[in-house]
């Protein structure tokens, strides 16, 4: 059962800033873990429009706020309000996680942790496969830079419909870390090859979340069993990517360790605790997002 937390006068806030927040997962996520744990920390959503950021991370820093996570659309325009950010948010751009250092507004991204954690929680190790990356988007970049500027990758395919968008993310994450990318369009005969000799494949598009259009972003001829099927989409939980690869008998999993992991990791820098994934049950946390 999910827990909440009681907020007392001496509550450390921290919360989700983003628009929409209100379908997010993350307040029940760290309100169990505060409370599971016995930590005077609350999660709180933030949602504001764009005008209103700035204003918000003042009064945060005001309210002497310990963190938050950002989401979309605001991941890239927090980094002006930030006094620091890592290396790793330099290179992507990015900031999903703030936190305060010897009174200083940090930023940092998580998502590439959540990303590897939840591969290693499943006993599969990057280092040195083929690794292509479907899409050209946020994820695309984050993941990409991570993997490349810790050269993970025997090699790095980037896979987008326009090659004229992908091109230029392949180019700019091979210029900050110095790790070859190559690329390629869903249909292109060179990108078939690469699909076959894939070790693993990550979907960072979002097709197959809308139930209403079950498409996969690659057909099962793209697809082969001794690959490993990666989908950034914890909604549905099975999409008819990872249903694909489960007909073929090929290993995969969903977004949703990823998504709980990269806040368990934001919930560190906060508090200095570990949160335990043994906290949470995936199942109750899939039908707590479902709405069930
Ligand atoms: N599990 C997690 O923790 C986690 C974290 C972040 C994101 N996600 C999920 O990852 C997915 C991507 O998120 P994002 O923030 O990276 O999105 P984004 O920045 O909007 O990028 C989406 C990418 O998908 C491509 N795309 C969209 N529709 C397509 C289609 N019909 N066919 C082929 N490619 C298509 C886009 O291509 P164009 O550039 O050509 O339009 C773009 O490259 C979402 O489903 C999101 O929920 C999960």
């Amino acid at each position: 059962m999910l827990k909440n937390t009681t907020i007392l006068g001496t509550t450390k806030i921290t919360g989700l800033l983003g628009n929409p927040v209100k379908h997010s997962i993350s307040p029940r996520i760290h309100n169990h873990a505060f409370s599971s744990l016995g930590l005077d920390y609350c999660y709180i959503p933030l949602g504001c429009e764009p005008n209103d950021l700035e204003g918000l991370i003042k009064t945060l820093r005001a309210l002497k706020f310990a963190g938050a996570n950002v989401t979309i659309p605001y991941k890239s325009d927090v980094v002006p309000f930030c006094d620091e950010i890592s290396d790793l948010s330099q290179l992507t751009g990015t900031v999903n996680t703030l936190f305060i250092k010897d009174s200083k507004l940090c930023g940092t991204t998580t998502d590439g942790d959540g990303f590897l954690s939840a591969l290693r929680e499943d006993n599969f190790d990057p280092t040195e496969k083929n690794i292509v990356i479907l899409g050209n988007g946020g994820t695309s970049r984050t993941l990409a830079m991570i993997l490349a500027h810790e050269k993970i990758p025997a090699t790095l395919t980037l896979v987008g419909r326009n090659i004229s968008k992908v091109q230029p993310l392949a180019e700019e994450v091979t210029q900050k870390t110095g790790f070859e990318v190559t690329t390629g369009t869903f249909t292109d005969d060179s990108t078939q090859k690469k699909f076959l000799s894939a070790d693993i494949v990550i979907n960072c598009t979002p097709v197959g979340m809308n139930p209403a259009e079950p498409f996969s972003p690659i057909s099962l001829k793209q697809m082969h069993k001794q690959c490993y099927y990666f989908d950034a989409i914890y909604n549905p939980a099975e999409t008819p990517y990872l249903k694909q690869a489960r007909e073929i008998g090929a290993r995969g999993q969903n977004g949703l360790r990823m998504l709980l992991l990269q806040g368990l990791a934001s919930f560190k820098y906060w508090t200095g605790h570990t949160a335990p994934v043994e906290l949470f049950n995936l199942d109750e946390l899939l039908a707590a997002i479902e709405g069930k």
